[in-house]
């Protein structure tokens, strides 16, 4: 199939790369000229395992291609998946302005282009292209949108901007992303399930077409439905993370571990293995902004999110309350020199959005510690927000002279680490807020949960 994706980010790019490595002709697009200039060179503008040798791949085999022309990339094509940001505002509401301008644009070409089975007019022939015949073009939400924005924003703006109708003149879908931060692409190309809201039987048929040598349930759902599905499912995954630092802190206290409790738990297929690890909490650019999302679509329907919000607080206590247990460790942190290994909000991506270690690094410098940071992905990242603290080149270099050391992201290499590694420190207190430690190379480890 012809595909376009409008938006270029880490959803857009993993799926566009992704759709062109299951054989589709694919056209990313993009106002950015610099992303659309590093894409089309071969090299992905965000660091995502396996993301670079895949579009260089798709761009050899001519399946992608990206461009800042949006008419060049609806030009022909028979999806056209939006997959721009919808940031969170200060009340925890998204802010859709990204999407209502790419929605606007799409219209605006759904007015102009002929049909995606026209015939293209072969260049300077001067030929007229085929006239449009029946076949449509259908419009798919991507970005994360909070329900019923597909119906009462894309749908009347996209059928203003084009004068024409949803559902007759073109099609109109929802299909979430379920895309995990390091692993995004090889979760689009092996989904747990495909999910696909429609307005109408035709535009389910075009989205799933596009789905047909994916080995996944697909499910057929309202467009409501799946923009729920979105948020319900990050929700009830932040929630059961925050359960299980609940009771990560309770057996702390207990001297209980919490690991071996949870794997008992977790052996009930009921519940299943998955996000019961406990620790510093959930980070990262989205939990935290679909939970507080469908917060505040709750206020404007006047429903309480008792679960919610406790999932919430939950996760913020736990970055206030590791660095409580770091100073009872250490005594007072005024002038303490502090090693924070590692910056991301999980390894293997640069990304720091919402990351528990820049909590952490705020509450230390409250304390007026001083803090020396080492991250193998995330430091430029964290430099933009963080300016004012020093940066080690190595794990080595954080650690000597520190006087405790705070592990907040579990880096395979930080696996690797010895007691040798250690022994620099001015006194080794070591917290970790992710098991990334092996137990049996280093002694005298803590955790916030264990
Ligand atoms: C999450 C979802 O897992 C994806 O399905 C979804 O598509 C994505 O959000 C999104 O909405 O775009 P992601 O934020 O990349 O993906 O990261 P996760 O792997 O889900 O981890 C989220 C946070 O929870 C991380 O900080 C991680 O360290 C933490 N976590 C995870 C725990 O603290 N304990 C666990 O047991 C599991």
């Amino acid at each position: 199939m012809r595909i376009a994706i409008v938006g270029t980010g880490y959803v857009g790019l993993c799926t566009g790369v992704g759709f062109a490595l299951r054989g589709h002709t694919v056209t990313c697009v993009d106002r950015h000229e610099d992303k659309v200039s590093a894409i089309s060179a071969g090299k992905s503008p965000i660091y995502e395992t396996g993301l670079d040798a895949a579009l260089r791949k798709s761009l050899r085999a001519k399946k992608l291609k990206a461009t800042t022309n949006l008419a060049d990339a609806l030009a022909r094509a028979e999806l056209i998946f939006i997959a721009v940001g919808t940031p969170s505002r200060p009340d925890g509401s998204i802010d859709l302005s990204a999407v209502q301008q790419a929605c606007w644009d799409i219209g605006g070409q759904l007015k102009t282009a002929t049909s995606p089975d026209a015939g293209e007019s072969p260049a300077g022939s001067g030929r007229q292209a085929r006239p449009a015949s029946k076949a449509r073009r259908t419009v798919v939400v991507k970005s994360t949108v909070i329900p019923t924005t597909t119906e009462s924003v894309v749908k009347p703006m996209l059928e203003q901007s084009s004068g024409s109708k949803a559902g007759e003149a073109f099609g109109l879908a929802m299909n979430p992303e379920f895309l995990r931060e390091g692993s995004a692409l090889e979760d689009f190309l092996n989904p747990d399930r495909i999910v696909i809201g429609s307005l109408d039987p035709a535009s389910a048929a075009a989205v799933k077409k596009a789905y047909a040598k994916f080995r996944a349930p697909i499910q057929l759902t309202s467009l409501t439905a799946a923009e729920m599905i979105k948020y319900a499912s990050n929700s009830l995954l932040a929630t059961k993370v925050s359960f299980a630092n609940e009771v990560g802190n309770l057996c702390k206290a207990l001297g209980i571990d919490t690991y071996e409790v949870m794997a008992g738990v977790g052996l009930d297929r009921r519940i299943g293995p998955h996000f019961l690890g406990a620790g510093i909490g959930w980070g990262g650019s989205c939990f935290k902004k679909d939970v507080d999302a469908l917060r505040s679509q709750a206020r404007h329907l006047k429903l309480p999110t008792r679960l919610l919000d406790a999932a919430d607080a939950v996760n913020q206590r736990q970055r206030e309350h590791f660095v409580s247990v770091l100073e009872s460790r250490v005594g007072k942190l005024k002038g303490k020199r502090i090693a924070v290994l590692g910056l991301a909000f999980k390894a293997g991506t640069d990304d720091t959005r919402d990351s528990p270690s820049l909590d952490v690094i705020s509450w230390l410098e409250k304390k007026k510690a001083k803090i020396v940071a080492y991250d193998p992905q995330a430091t430029e990242n964290t430099k933009r927000i963080h300016p004012e603290i020093e940066y080690a080149p190595t794990v080595a270099a954080a650690l000597a002279g520190a006087h405790a050391a705070a592990i907040l992201t579990d880096w395979p290499e930080f696996k690797k680490l010895t007691d040798a590694d250690f022994a620099p420190m001015a006194s080794k207190v070591i917290l970790e807020g992710r098991r990334a430690l092996d137990r049996k190379k280093v002694s005298n480890v803590e955790g916030i949960c264990w």
